[in-house]
């Protein structure tokens, strides 16, 4: 037996708790892991409320992301001890996930861990560190190289992607950085992380503003994306990856048929594997932020604290969960 959060639906209650179970609830697959890490992201929030819309069979173990060690494999690419991650793919949805003391996955989704990345260092990155890299990743294949120091708008910047952005960004030479944030407090914040200005979006009704930016990493989404992308300049690039600011946004095509702007939408879950290797060794190598990232650890029972955090906003950085 060991110990797992589950969450239960009974009509339209859902409700989490940690649980005693055993290896006969994890879902299928080819490779047993002993977890030692997991992260707490915003759609593991998602995944505890009702209409969350993420986990799709109750009683599900939460956590899109996990890493630890290989207990057991039929999958000839990984060995006992191995060190190994998980992000994405149906973890936490209808795959039994990270919050857990052991998960089991097909070898398709397991990554090694390069060697200088710590297990727990893994996880302080998780998802949100693996969705900033791919977002930069898509600016650097459409244009963004240091040598130009173009002009860089990035919005969620007291959050996990968009922190981890900003400090990645910094480490690898950028150098004019600016951070939307939503609060006074969190200007001084966005500075310190790496940012050189720190705005807050004002409202404007005009269907296009004048060009300050060459490149704008969206996290927020809703009407927080049509504020950068009407303010970037000509043949400018946008990524978004987050919608924590809504689903919807009241944008027009303007910035699209006059400046010759992009639009990339950034999807973490079904990266294809080559992808996934190549990210996770920069983020173990030239774009490594380990020792600066902003986070908390905590332990099974300080789960429930870090989840109200998150819904009320008053989070910072990342948190992972130590099994
Ligand atoms: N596409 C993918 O594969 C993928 C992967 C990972 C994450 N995501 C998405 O990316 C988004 C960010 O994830 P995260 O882990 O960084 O979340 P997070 O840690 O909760 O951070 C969210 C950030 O957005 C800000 N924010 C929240 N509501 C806002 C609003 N209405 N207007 C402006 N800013 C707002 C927050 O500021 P406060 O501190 O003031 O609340 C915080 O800085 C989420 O939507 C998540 O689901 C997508």
């Amino acid at each position: 037996m060991f110990n797992a959060i589950l969450v239960r639906k009974d009509g339209s209650d859902v409700s989490y708790d940690l649980e005693k179970i055993d290896k006969s609830f994890l879902s299928e697959g080819d490779v047993l892991v002993k977890v030692k890490y997991s992260s707490i992201n915003y759609k593991d929030v998602l995944a505890l409320q009702y209409k969350g819309g993420v986990i799709g069979d109750y009683p599900m173990i939460p956590g899109i992301d996990f890493a630890g060690i290989v207990e057991s494999s039929s999958d000839e690419r990984f060995k006992e001890g191995n060190n190994v991650l998980v992000t994405g793919y149906d973890t936490g949805m209808t795959h039994t996930g990270g919050f857990s003391e052991y998960a089991r996955v097909p070898g398709d989704w397991l990554v090694k861990l390069p060697g200088s990345l710590s297990i727990k260092a893994s996880m302080i990155y998780g998802t949100a560190g693996f969705t900033a890299a791919l977002s930069i990743y898509n600016l650097e294949t459409n244009g963004m190289c240091v040598e130009k120091q173009p002009e860089i708008l990035v919005t969620g910047a007291t959050g996990g992607v968009g922190s981890i952005a900003i400090q990645i960004l910094r480490k690898i030479g950028y150098e004019n950085i600016t951070a939307i944030v939503r609060k006074e407090r969190q200007m001084e914040i966005a500075r310190k992380l790496g940012a050189d200005r720190a705005v807050m979006a004002e409202e404007d009704n005009k269907p296009l503003k004048e060009g300050r930016f060459d490149y704008f990493l969206d996290t927020v989404g809703g009407n927080v994306t049509s504020y950068g992308l009407k303010r970037l300049k000509y043949k400018g690039v946008a990524t978004v990856c987050g919608n924590v600011a809504g689903n919807n946004m009241d944008a027009n095509i303007l910035p699209f048929i006059l400046r010759g702007i992009k639009l990339i939408g950034i999807d973490s879950v079904y990266v294809e594997g080559g992808t996934r290797k190549k990210l996770w060794e920069k983020l173990a190598d030239e774009w490594s932020i380990g020792e600066s990232l902003l986070y908390n650890e905590i332990g099974f029972e300080e789960f429930g604290k870090t989840i109200e955090q998150l819904l009320k906003g008053e989070h910072l950085g990342r948190t992972v969960l130590k099994m």
